[in-house]
């Protein structure tokens, strides 16, 4: 049997919080229901963030419970920055919510107005609430590697913010590369790093692309027994507050990485490729 790894969807919130273009409803549910096809086990739908602050996503509400409607066996995570966001994903049905904080402050600061301490302080409720419901909670960690405000961000920062984020009882620590600057020698001193605080092969890796390094990180991060990936389809994506991120690492080029080396994704590539086909359409369209 090859071993498992597991990658996340997260194209229509990462993929489509950043473009000029507002997606429609219809067209992000096309996209989810292409991707639920393609056999993602989990994929990250939308956030309930304000939507001042990222109008792209307003359409959380009805976006959410007509995605878990439709594909039952689908887990569907979504980005919640406080309270009034959990509250707002508990009332659509949400099963899985993703915190959200930085390795930097200056990141912290301009992307969830708070610093890092407030954003634990304001993670607390949320996470004892979702848990209350039966809500599993992810907790990223961005700018792991720098940060578009602070610079270079040492490997003790990431530890000590997944450390916060660990003893406020998240399930899963995500890492991220916000502007998608890592080396793949770099990626590994964060991962030895984050050990000490939960498994390696626990641990997820979110990658964006911004030097084309994306893909051998992640191969770096499989030699270090990382085993849980994201990834968005096309490699479309980046975060508004981030000046200089570009796309996530494309789904396709994960898939293809983990397989060539050996693992299984239960990924369907063709299916997968029409989704990225869609979406790229979908945002060029005039
Ligand atoms: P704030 O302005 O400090 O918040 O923003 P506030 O509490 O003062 O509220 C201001 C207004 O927003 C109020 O409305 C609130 O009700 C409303 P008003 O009275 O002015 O009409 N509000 C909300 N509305 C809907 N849903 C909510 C909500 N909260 C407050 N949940 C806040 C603070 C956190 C809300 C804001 O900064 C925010 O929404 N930030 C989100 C930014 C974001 O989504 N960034 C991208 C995601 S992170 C990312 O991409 C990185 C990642 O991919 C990993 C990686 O790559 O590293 C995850
Ligand atoms: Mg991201």
């Amino acid at each position: 049997m090859k071993q498992r790894v597991e990658i996340s969807e997260v194209g229509p919130r990462d993929g489509l919080q950043n473009e000029r273009r507002i997606v429609s409803v219809e067209d992000k549910l096309h996209f989810i229901a292409l991707l639920a096809r393609a056999g993602f086990g989990e994929i990250e739908a939308t956030s309930f963030v304000s939507p001042k602050w990222v109008p792209q996503l307003a359409d959380a509400e009805e976006v959410l419970p007509r995605a878990i409607a439709a594909h039952p066996s689908t887990l569907f995570s979504v980005l919640v920055p406080n309270e009034k966001g959990l509250e707002r994903a508990l009332a659509c049905g949400a099963r899985k919510v993703s915190v959200f904080t930085a390795a930097s402050e200056g990141f912290t600061r301009k992307n969830i107005n708070a610093t890092i301490a407030e954003s634990i302080e304001r993670f607390v409720p949320v996470v004892r609430r979702a848990h209350e419901a039966g809500v599993s909670v992810r907790g990223y960690v961005s700018c792991v590697v720098e940060c578009p405000y602070d610079g270079p961000i040492a490997p003790k920062m990431v530890r000590t913010a997944c450390e916060m984020l660990a003893g406020i009882g998240v399930d899963e620590l995500d890492l991220g590369d916000t502007i998608g600057v890592a080396s793949p020698d770099e990626i590994a001193r964060v991962i030895e790093e984050c050990a000490s605080v939960r498994p390696v092969h626990e641990l997820v890796l979110h990658l964006h692309d911004t030097h084309g390094r994306a893909v051998d990180c992640a191969r770096r991060a499989l030699e270090l027994g990382m085993r849980r990936f994201d990834g968005s389809a096309a490699g479309i994506g980046g975060c508004p507050y981030a000046p200089g991120s570009r796309g996530n690492v494309a789904t396709e080029a994960l898939v293809d990485l983990c397989e060539s080396v050996g693992y299984s994704t239960s990924i369907d590539r063709n299916a997968l490729g029409e989704a990225a086909r869609f979406i790229t359409g979908a945002l060029a369209a005039p």
